[in-house]
């Protein structure tokens, strides 16, 4: 048996095995978005979307105009830098004040995740508060950074980049129609969107039954948008009993999912389900998500066009960007204390 360090063990009721089932017992959906062309079927995929938010806050897209030469590109380059040496890869490490980079220390709710990340932002530079202090208007400019080699790698990831923010507005019109609500209705809160897309590698783990590649956790963002490889791990908890089962890889597909802000906009409507990603001894695992951010100072509050006396708002408004600033601030090591969750926001009833 191989020692883990200590900071890697879950608690035994967040171990893989814990609470979970092998098999997907109902599909999520997997939506084929050529179908958006055919204008009779434009209808029926909306609301196709609109059921898998409410019921599982999850679903895969196919035909999504990600080119696949792209995505492959990107995941052959970031494949070649993660292979360095760690004495280039700490070259373009993250720090606690700017989160771009390259990290291996993530910590999900406080223990260690299995994995090494690195960060890019989608705007460059990205604005964001300079502190957690609500009091404090005070605003940072943050740049991405890029390693020397492999050369191309800046390249290959803004491209993919480019076509992950053209869908992730795409779908974010098709939810708002699926709510009822005008195509373009969120569209103000990205102005200076603090969107960023993550590569994460999942080393081969001598202990996948004490640690996790990622912690359960709900995404803080709007949606996410993730390319996953064919070696499977991610796992999400059903909203109905909250038992555990995998997504299944799909090729050339995306996972969508719902983060935290959109279920406070829809006020629990559509749902942000806790996913985590389990490891295996023997194959390294490549995800890349694209991380749907509002701007900094956007107040994520209830839609109050969705609100209604038998409805009223199950969350107090909360500021974006300190909330952001919060979150990093406990994924880049270990504090002491829980690290602020969006129930945080909850109204007590
Ligand atoms: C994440 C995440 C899942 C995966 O990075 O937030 O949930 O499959 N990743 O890598
Ligand atoms: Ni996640």
């Amino acid at each position: 048996m191989e020692d883990l360090d200590q900071t890697f063990i879950q608690a035994p009721e967040h171990r893989a095995d814990s609470n979970s089932i092998p098999n997907q017992p109902e599909e999520i959906p997997v939506i084929d978005l050529s179908r958006l062309n055919d204008p009779e079927d434009i209808q029926n995929v909306i609301s196709e979307i609109g059921d898998a938010c409410e019921t599982w806050g999850f679903f895969q897209v196919i035909n999504h105009g990600v080119p696949c030469d792209t995505r492959k590109r990107v995941e052959e380059t970031v494949k070649i830098f993660f292979d360095l040496p760690m004495e280039e890869k700490i070259k373009v490490k993250r720090d606690e004040v700017n989160p771009a980079g390259y990290h291996d220390g993530e910590h999900t709710k406080n223990v260690r995740d299995w994995k090494e990340v690195f960060d890019i932002y989608f705007k460059d530079p990205m604005v964001m508060p300079s502190s957690t202090d609500p009091e404090d208007e005070g605003l940072r400019v943050v740049y991405n950074k890029w390693p020397q080699f492999p050369s191309d790698y800046r390249e290959a990831c803004q491209e993919y980049a480019g076509h992950a923010e053209k869908l992730a507005f795409r779908l974010l019109e098709l939810i708002s129609l699926s709510l009822g609500l005008p195509k373009e209705r969120f569209h103000d809160y990205f102005k200076e969107q603090m969107s960023f897309f993550r590569i994460n590698r999942y080393p081969p783990c001598p202990r996948p039954d004490l640690a996790l590649g990622v912690g359960h956790h709900k995404d803080a963002d709007v949606i996410s948008l993730l390319a996953q490889d064919d070696v499977g791990g991610l796992q999400i908890s059903r909203r109905s009993d909250g038992v555990w089962f995998p997504i299944r890889p799909v090729p050339n597909a995306l996972v969508i999912n719902i983060g935290n802000c959109m279920e406070v906009w829809t006020n629990d409507k559509y749902w942000s389900a806790e996913h985590r990603v389990v490891v295996n001894s023997t194959r390294e695992r490549y995800s890349i998500p694209f991380f749907l951010l509002p701007s900094h100072d956007v107040e994520v509050k209830p839609l109050e066009e969705l609100l209604s006396p038998e409805n009223p708002p199950r969350y107090k408004g909360y500021k974006y960007g300190k909330f952001y600033v919060s979150r990093n601030r406990s994924d880049f090591k270990k504090l002491e204390i829980q690290n602020i969750q969006i129930d945080d926001f909850k109204v007590v009833t």
